[in-house]
Formats: C-alpha cells, sequence, structure tokens
C-alpha cells in the first residue's frame, strides 16, 4: 500500500514571519493525518519554518534545485545547502519554472540526479498544457517527461522519487482535471515506470496530483485507485483550507 503525501508549494509567498505563522497555526490542525504532509516553501523561510515545524509531522521542502555542487550559478541553490537548511523534499520541474524560467526536460534530469545523490526527496512535476490535451499528445507526453527525468537513477532510487501530474491547464486557474482524468493520466505515468523499471517499482512509486485541488475535489480525486496524494498551491496558503485537504479522509 502506498502512504498518500500531501504536499503544500506556497510558490512566491510568505515572509518569514508570515511562514511561522501559519505553520504555527497548521500544526494543531494535521497532528494525526494519516498522510505525508510536506510544506515546499521559499528558501528565506527554510529557517523559520524548521523551527515552527520541531516535533511535529509536518516536513519541510523546497521549490527548486541547482544540479551543481557549488560554483558560478548565481540565485541557485545546491543541494547540500538545502540539506544543510534542514530541507527533506525538494520540487524539481514544475511548470512555472519550465514556461518562465527556461527549464528543460534536461536540466530537471540534471537537478534530479543531484537532490537525490544528496538524499533529498524528489517531487518531480509533469503535465500537459491545454493545446498539448486538446491534440490528444497528454500521454505521449507525461511519459516522456517522466522517464527523461528519472533518466540516470537506480531502480531503488526511482522508487523513492514522488511525481506530481499536473495538467497546466489545471494550475492556479480554478479548473480542476475530473477524477477520471486525473486517475487515467496517472496511470499512463505509472505504467510507463513499470515498463521501465519493472511492476515492484510502478506499484511502489508514488504519485500525486495537482491543479487547484482544493477542499471541495480533494475526496473524490483520493478516491481514486491512481492518485497518491496532492500537490496544493493556492490552498495551501490559508491553514484551514490546507488541514481539510490534508484531512481529507476524515
Ligand atoms: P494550484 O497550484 O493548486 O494553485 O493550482 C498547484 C501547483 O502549481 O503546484
Amino acid at each position: 500500500m502506498r502512504k498518500p503525501i500531501i504536499a503544500g508549494n506556497w510558490k512566491m509567498n510568505k515572509t518569514p514571519a508570515e511562514a511561522e505563522a501559519l505553520v504555527n497555526e497548521l500544526k494543531p490542525l494535521v497532528k494525526d493525518a494519516a498522510c505525508d504532509v510536506v510544506v515546499c516553501v521559499p528558501a528565506v523561510d527554510f529557517a523559520a519554518v524548521k523551527g515552527a515545524i520541531e516535533g511535529s509531522n509536518i516536513h519541510l521542502g523546497a521549490q527548486n534545485v541547482h544540479f551543481a555542487a557549488s560554483g558560478a550559478y548565481t540565485g541557485e541553490l545546491s543541494a547540500d545547502m538545502l540539506k544543510a537548511a534542514g530541507v527533506e523534499y525538494v520540487i524539481i520541474g514544475h511548470s512555472e519554472r519550465r514556461q518562465y524560467f527556461g527549464e528543460t526536460d534536461k536540466t530537471v534530469n540534471q537537478r534530479v540526479r543531484a537532490a537525490v545523490a544528496a538524499g533529498l526527496k524528489v517531487i518531480l512535476c509533469v503535465g500537459e498544457n491545454k493545446e498539448e490535451r486538446e491534440a490528444s499528445y497528454t500521454d505521449a507526453l507525461v511519459e516522456y517527461q517522466t522517464l527523461i527525468a528519472l533518466n540516470g537513477l537506480t531502480e531503488a532510487e526511482v522508487a523513492d522519487v514522488i511525481i506530481a501530474y499536473e495538467p497546466v491547464w489545471a494550475i492556479g486557474t480554478g479548473l480542476t482535471a475530473t477524477d477520471e482524468q486525473a486517475n487515467e493520466t496517472i496511470g499512463v505515468i505509472r505504467k510507463a515506470v513499470a515498463r521501465k523499471y519493472g511492476s515492484d517499482i510502478g506499484d511502489k512509486i508514488r504519485i500525486q496530483y495537482g491543479g487547484s485541488m482544493n477542499p471541495k475535489n480533494v475526496k473524490g480525486l483520493m478516491a481514486q485507485p491512481e492518485i497518491d496524494g496532492g500537490l496544493i498551491g493556492g490552498a495551501s496558503l490559508k491553514a484551514p483550507d490546507f488541514s481539510l485537504v490534508v484531512n481529507y479522509d476524515k
């Protein structure tokens, strides 16, 4: 059985003081969660959030990582730096990174490898845009994005990666994939992993849905057999909303 994992992606929101207040409000609300709970926060908030989550069941995540160990990469952070700051999880290949910051499948793969080598748990984002879905490219595209991003990892390393299937047209738009659409595409991703790495790994790997997931639609999505959790943007910025998503089974 795969343990569900619900992660908040705060994106470019919350100062350290605001971050600390949000986590302090969240802690009692999610303390009995049956799933893994993660908050992926801006780097300036690592210290505040790390302090605030101590002794709780909330885990700290980052929103990106560079592939080099160190060097002349202005504005970037290495995997070792994240580890040293107490980060456990890292989102890689989010569609906003791909769209606005020139992230490619190749750099996503490099970042995944560096993160895994440093012992970080990766949340790898894949997903199609509206034109790609309308042209029926979704399955081919998510398979390609997934396999190229995992290239070079061992089977055991692949099994520990968390994949977030996020249709780009559903992110921040209020549009959600239907429960069936999300389940079907996640099934396609799982089969692609199983074909390449074996059915054990396909059965083990956790695949989240992301894209306007919220307290209202979480139950239907989580009832789908292929969906192992969620990557939550907007609804992760308010403790009551995020806790309702985390406690979808209560
Ligand atoms: P959203 O964002 O929940 O605001 O649509 C999800 C994401 O981009 O990870």
